[in-house]
């Protein structure tokens, strides 16, 4: 969570930072603000609320300079306000700094440095560490760089920030310990940025900063090293994403492209993963032998919102087609479990982001108790990416909606590959059914247009139901998380309650909730086990509760049973919830429209989940 920027070079800075910011706003948009440096002094703009409010005050305030640091907040620390809004800066404003992270014993470093005399500002951790540098740059004398890292030795926590000082123009220094940072290299000008997709404009030659490491950027280098001195070789990676990829082309929200771009997701995972395989390739890095892979008896997956969602669908893709024993778990209970040791067990994670905090946790504690660690991951480069001894990429692009969409069939679409490589090479997939299952995903993009081809009739469907005051989803088998999945949906982007549950467990408490006021969506589709599914439907109907289901193509049976029936494709069950996913995301999506929220920027909420 917060999003920050810096930028040295010949451009006019605040036109680069703030279109730099406008790719992080998904990060957090309670406050924005910039801190540029020109003829040896530093000018800070900064307001709460969206970016918008603070491009207002830069139209107002013009600033000149080449050098500079912004950031977009997402609060922890002191309310969402204009007083707590980052860059923060001493009272003379020759140093100023940006922030994402939390400094864990802020609280003790305020009190010592109030008794030296130091007057704070605002409410936030941050402005110990502006303190700190203040302390030993300003009063001290010392280098930037110095200061720096004097600083980096009394703090502790998670931090990815940006410094720059009036005292040392020309130059700006960054650094990281649990929170991301990019760096981009231009000619004759660099940048740096929480994460990549806010550079696009600009450069595809990145350096992704490890923990511990801190770089000085100035307009025709950049110097890494540790925060203990130690010089370092960075490597450059050339980042493959295009400008379009990250912009709305067109349509009224990320959300709503996201959702539509799914075909060419599934379409590509088909082409990259599948066409050829699968087999082993179908791990983007694999640090270990291939034979342990094989040898997987068990697996562990942990995962935080809807990628926990997809996790929970993948278990029975792993039990039922690979045959192997899976547990699923969020990672923020993962990591403070007691983890047994196993043999040939894997501890498999998934993030878009690559950054949630609780996940990387998660994965270091499973490193620690000396088990391989697994990542589907969407964010090249992202820390968890980095950490994890094999990674599949899911190449869905960027995803700018705060509601993940596209990230989410795309981690179920490699999931499922993998299943059927392990099913394949353990001997549990026949090449008969590997083949047709393979023939199936091949025909899902068409199926997933056919839907998509309807998305009227769930507008029509939202508009009836868009004032209710919550929602109930119900699904089984594999099809359950997804109620899951629509309950998150509605939730995030149009602020209803609702809830998801395995239908089988209506009775054993949330159908008290239900009058005849409560639309309760049903994912009904055909499956082994449809009939159950039917008969928790009639007791939904019994207590006059409102359905909406969601059944495959010919069903005509169902219309007895519901108020609403939205029909997808038919395919086969272990697909099923790519295609089933599409009418709740539409779902909320319209109902978010009809009710005005944000959808693209809920409140509350940020894309990148760095803190615990
Ligand atoms: C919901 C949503 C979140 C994320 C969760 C994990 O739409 O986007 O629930 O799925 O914060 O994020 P990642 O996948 O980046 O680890």
């Amino acid at each position: 969570m917060c999003g920050i920027v810096g930028y040295v070079g010949r451009e006019k800075v605040d036109t680069v930072l703030l279109n730099a910011l406008s790719r992080l706003e998904y990060r957090g948009y309670d406050s924005a603000g910039i801190a540029t440096l020109g003829s040896g002094t530093i000018t800070i703009l900064k307001e709460s609320g969206k970016l918008s409010n603070l491009r207002k005050l830069v139209q107002e305030h013009p600033v000149s300079g080449q050098l500079g640091i912004g950031h977009t907040r997402w609060a922890t620390h002191g309310e969402p306000n204009q007083k707590n809004a980052h860059p923060h800066a001493d009272p003379e404003k020759k140093v100023a700094l940006v922030h994402n992270g939390i400094i864990e014993n802020h609280a003790e470093l305020k009190v010592r440095l109030m008794e030296a005399g130091y007057v704070f500002q605002s409410d936030t951790d941050t402005e110990v560490l502006v303190k700190l540098i203040e302390k030993y740059h300003i009063k001290m004398g010392q280098t930037l760089e110095e200061s720096v890292k004097q600083a980096i030795r009394e703090i502790r926590g998670t931090y990815a920030f940006c410094v720059i000082s009036a005292l040392e123009p020309g130059k700006f220094i960054a650094a990281r310990k649990g929170s991301p940072l990019v760096v981009g290299l231009g000619q004759g000008e660099n940048f740096i940025a929480s994460d990549a997709p806010a550079l696009i404009d600009y450069t595809r030659d990145v350096i992704f900063l490890e923990d511990d490491q801190m770089v000085i950027l100035t307009q025709d280098g950049v110097r890494v090293s540790t925060t203990s001195g130690r010089e370092i070789s960075p490597v450059v990676t050339r980042i493959d994403w295009d400008a379009k990829a990250a912009s709305k082309e067109g349509f009224d929200h990320f959300m709503l492209k996201e959702i539509e771009e799914q075909p060419q997701v599934i379409e590509r995972i088909y082409a990259s993963r599948l066409a050829q395989g699968p087999n082993k390739s179908i791990f983007d890095v694999l640090n270990f032998d291939e034979k342990e892979l094989i040898q997987t008896e068990r697996l562990i997956i942990q995962a935080c919102g809807t990628s926990w969602h997809a996790a929970l669908t993948a278990k029975f893709l792993f039990e039922n087609l690979a045959g192997i024993p899976t547990e699923v778990d969020v990672s923020s209970e993962f990591r403070y479990r007691g983890l047994l040791p196993q043999k040939n067990t894997q501890v498999l994670s998934i993030t878009q982001s690559g950054e949630t905090i609780d996940t990387l946790m998660g994965l270091r504690q499973g490193k620690e108790k000396g088990f391989k660690t697994l990542a589907v991951c969407n964010v090249l480069g992202s820390t968890i990416a980095r950490e994890s001894d094999g990674v599949i990429f899911t190449h869905a692009g960027p995803e700018i909606g705060v509601a993940s969409t596209k990230a989410y069939t795309a981690q179920i679409g490699v999931l499922f590959a993998l299943s059927l490589f392990w099913g394949k090479v353990r001997g549990r997939l026949s090449e008969a059914r590997c083949s047709e299952l393979k023939e199936e995903f091949r025909r899902l993009p068409e199926k997933m247009q056919t839907v998509i081809g309807r998305k009227e009739l769930v507008r029509h469907t939202a508009q009836k139901f868009y004032e209710a005051r919550d929602f109930l989803f119900l699904g089984r088998g594999i099809n359950y998380p997804n109620a899951y999945e629509g309950a998150l949906k509605i939730k995030e982007i149009a602020y209803i309650h609702a809830t998801g549950h395995p239908a089988g467990e209506m009775k054993h408490g949330p159908i008290a909730l239900i009058d005849e006021k409560m639309p309760v969506v049903c994912i009904v589709t055909e499956s082994v086990v449809y009939e159950k599914m039917v008969s928790n439907i009639q007791e939904v109907r019994a207590r006059k509760g409102r359905v909406i289901a969601l059944a495959s193509d010919g069903d005509e049976a169902i219309k007895a049973h519901a108020e609403e029936v939205l029909y997808v494709p038919k395919c086969d069950e272990a697909l099923s919830p790519l295609l089933t996913v599409l009418p709740l995301q539409y779902l909320a999506y319209y109902v978010a429209v009809l009710r005005g929220t944000d959808v693209d920027q809920p409140r509350n909420l940020a894309k990148s989940v760095t803190v615990e």
